[in-house]
């Protein structure tokens, strides 16, 4: 019998990524949408903002959408709720299923809480061993997971061999970020359109601390962050779907560029090897053509979920160039949090 599964902020744009990677999902089953008040009562179609290209799935179209309460969690018999809502008003909300069911979060409310796990399977699995610290110092019988912010999820995954081969002094990163990552309402199309804005509210200071969480280790139950420094400017573009950023690595030992390639190219994490049925083969796709990756062409692969990986360069000692490009609300968001469930279910947390 399959898990249920509720989605929370399920009419917005990561909500509508949720509903199609939970599509014939082999262990969990899609049983209630959840949203504000404004949507509650209504059918899905007509509440929900849908901008995916593919039609809004059968069975779902006609679904009533719940208003979030941690009732609906009994009423429908949850064992699991992933929560897509913005974060003022995620603190409460998640803590109130959180005492008795799974909880798989997209919102940075809880990422950097000391007994929370913010989690790249790929990179950090080892990290959901801080759930049972999180169930003893706040009492509850599910728990809280969270995913990273879209722009850091993109860039562990390739830090990540690259840590654990040559070791990281710093990181220097540029990102150039879609327009989806900021919600249905969130650009204006008259600042956006023949332009770019060099500002993205709270991000720079995301991506300059996640990364250190996310690559350090969990030792004795508690977090010890990488020591590297880590340096962020963030742009929102003109592009619908994928988040694309230069990265300048200042290594701790020096390399040569075509096995720093071999070691992105055959990079697999726990999830790869587990068989995890979100976890794309091969989570990295290096590319040797020099304009590439692309948002347009490049952000689908591995169906979202792979990062994609390109311009690999040395400048000079210990000195690395690459672009990575990652979909902001697969790999950045519903997918992460979905993989995220399936590490958790396979090492039998809930
Ligand atoms: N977009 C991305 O790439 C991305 C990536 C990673 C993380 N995130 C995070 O994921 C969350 C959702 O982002 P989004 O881009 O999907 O936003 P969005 O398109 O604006 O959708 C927001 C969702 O939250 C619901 N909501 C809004 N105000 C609420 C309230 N006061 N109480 C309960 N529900 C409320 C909305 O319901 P109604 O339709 O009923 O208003 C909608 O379902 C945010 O915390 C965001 O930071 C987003």
């Amino acid at each position: 019998m399959k898990l249920k599964v509720g989605v929370m902020g399920a009419t917005g744009m990561v909500g509508q990524r949720f509903i199609m990677a939970l599509q014939g999902h082999p262990w969990f089953e899609l049983s209630v949408l959840m949203a504000s008040s404004n949507s509650a009562g209504k059918k899905y179609r007509d509440a929900a903002k849908w901008y995916l290209k593919d039609e809004i799935p059968a069975g779902i179209s006609d679904m009533v959408v719940e208003e979030i309460n941690k009732k609906v969690a009994d009423k429908y018999g949850l064992d699991i709720v992933f929560s897509a809502i913005p974060a003022e008003v995620a603190r409460e909300v998640e803590a109130s299923f959180a005492e008795s069911i799974a909880v798989f979060s997209n919102t940075s409310t809880y990422r950097m809480d000391k007994d929370v796990p913010l989690l790249v399977p790929e990179v950090n699995p080892e990290h959901l061993g801080i759930i049972e610290v999180q169930r003893r110092n706040r009492g509850w019988e599910g728990f809280i997971v969270t995913n990273p912010n879209c722009s850091t999820a993109g860039l562990v995954v390739p830090l990540k061999p690259i840590i654990d081969n040559y070791g990281i002094k710093s990181v220097n990163v540029t990102t150039m970020q879609a327009l989806s990552g900021a919600g249905y309402e969130g650009v204006p199309s008259m600042a956006i359109l023949d332009n770019l804005i060099p500002f993205i509210k709270g991000e720079e200071d995301k991506m300059e601390i996640e990364p250190h969480k996310i690559l350090g280790r969990l030792e004795k139950n508690e977090f010890k962050y990488a020591g590297f420094e880590a340096f962020a400017s963030c742009n929102r573009v003109n592009v619908l779907d994928g988040h694309t950023e230069a990265a300048f690595v200042y290594t701790d030992k020096d390399f040569e560029i075509e096995d720093v390639k071999k070691k992105l190219r055959e990079f697999e994490g726990e999830p790869q090897k587990m068989g995890l049925p979100t976890a794309p083969k091969p989570p990295i796709v290096l590319m040797d053509k020099d304009d590439r990756p692309q948002p347009r062409f490049d952000r689908d692969l591995g169906g979202g979920m792979a990062v994609s990986v390109g311009r690999v360069r040395k400048k000079r000692e210990k000195l690395l160039k690459f672009v990575c490009l990652s979909h902001n609300t697969i790999r950045g968001a519903a997918g992460a949090s979905v993989l995220n469930a399936e590490l958790a279910y396979k090492k039998k947390l809930f």
